[in-house]
Formats: C-alpha cells, structure tokens, sequence
C-alpha cells in the first residue's frame, strides 16, 4: 500500500474527489496517509479532518525563499514517508530539493492542455481567463509528473472540454473540474499505486 500526501492551498476540491475515490475502492493500492496545506485557511484542511486525515499546515508565508519553503516541505515528505504527492490546487512552485528527491513521484493537476496556457504564473482562475482572452475552443486539464521547470514534466493523462462564447472564468473552470480533474487525478493516482505508469525516455505511458 502507497503512502499518498497530498499538497493543498485552497478549497481542495480535487482532494475531494481523491478522498471519494479511496472511499469507493477507486485508489488501488494507495491511502491518503496526510494533507498539507501551504494556507492555514485552506477549506481543503476541512476536508481533510471530516475524514480523519491528519494534516499539516507549512505557511508559505512564514519563508522568505522558495528554497526556504521547498526545504520545509521536503523533510514533511520525508518525514511522512511518502510514496506519492499529489499536488492539487498547490499553488507554490517547489524548488529542485523537492523535485529532485522524488523524480516520477509528484503529480500535478494543470487546468488546461499541456504545453498552452502553462508555466509560471499560470494557475487558478488566471489559466482560464487567458484561454478565454485568446480565443481557443478546446481546453480541458492534464495530469502530469512534476519536473524542476513549472508544468514541464512527463503527461500522464489529459482531457478536453468545449470552451463556449458565453464562457466566464468561473463556468469554464468549473467545466473542467467536473469533467475532466475530478476524473482524471483519481484515475492517475489509482494507476500509479498499481505501478501501471512506465517512463520511457522521460515519456509516461499508461498500461491499462
Ligand atoms: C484546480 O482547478 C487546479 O487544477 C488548479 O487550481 C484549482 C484548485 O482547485 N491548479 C493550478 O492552477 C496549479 N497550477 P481545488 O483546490 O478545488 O482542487
């Protein structure tokens, strides 16, 4: 059984659905042994106690440097014996420490389609704003490893959405919440417990 710790910042809606999962028997071989939140008031800790998962909360705040924090974060890992982090709806890039540490082991949810709308200062509601602003009629999100450059790692698995003219922010984020991460993290997490993601010249393929 894999040792998941998950890393929030906000309301933890892909916790959520990653806690629904386990409760389902959808997360094979792996258990949310612990959350960690870089806000102290992030609803996501809320959900995290509801289920009787123990929590820590690493304030980005209080840490002057990027290093500084990721240093923080990394002996919470370690400590932790994690097997598996699940950054979702983290919004702190973590330093090479963290990366380096755990290389094919951290998985982010992006909220659009790898390599578009992505990178440093892309997340949130900002990544939805700016595919709005440009135009595009698809967008969706990816599941992917995460690497020392922000949203560069190996794609684990990804989804579309239509992107609609009425579209605001909000509705299209929610679009692609509710049909593509609620169902792609949970899948991915259950398929990396199961030891079924190969790396392959720095590539991830899903054996089904
Ligand atoms: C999600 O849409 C997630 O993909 C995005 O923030 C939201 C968090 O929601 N993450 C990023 O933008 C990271 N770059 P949640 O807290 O309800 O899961």
């Amino acid at each position: 059984m894999k040792n998941i710790v998950v890393l929030v910042s906000g309301g933890g809606t892909n916790l959520q659905a990653l806690i629904d999962a386990e409760n389902s028997g959808n997360i094979k071989n792996g258990k949310i042994t612990c959350v960690i939140s870089s806000n102290p008031d992030a609803y996501a800790l809320k959900r995290a106690e509801n289920n009787n998962i123990p929590t820590r909360v690493i304030p980005r705040k209080e840490y002057s440097s990027s290093v500084d924090y990721s240093k923080a974060i990394l002996n919470a890992l370690n400590e932790e014996k994690a097997d598996l982090i699940v950054l979702a709806g983290f919004m702190t890039i973590l330093d090479k420490c963290v990366t380096e540490a755990y290389p094919y082991k951290i998985i982010n949810v992006h909220p659009a389609l790898i390599p578009s709308f992505c990178g440093e200062g892309f997340y949130g509601l900002k990544v939805h704003e700016a595919v709005l602003d440009y135009g595009v009629k698809l967008s969706g999100a990816t599941i992917h490893f995460v690497n020392e450059k922000a949203d560069a790692g190996a794609i684990i698995l990804q989804g579309t959405v239509n992107v609609l003219h009425d579209d605001t922010p909000e509705i299209l984020q929610k679009r692609i919440m509710e049909n593509v991460e609620w169902k792609l993290l949970p899948k991915a997490v259950s398929l990396f417990c199961q030891d079924k993601i190969d790396i392959i010249n720095g590539k991830a393929f899903v054996r089904e």
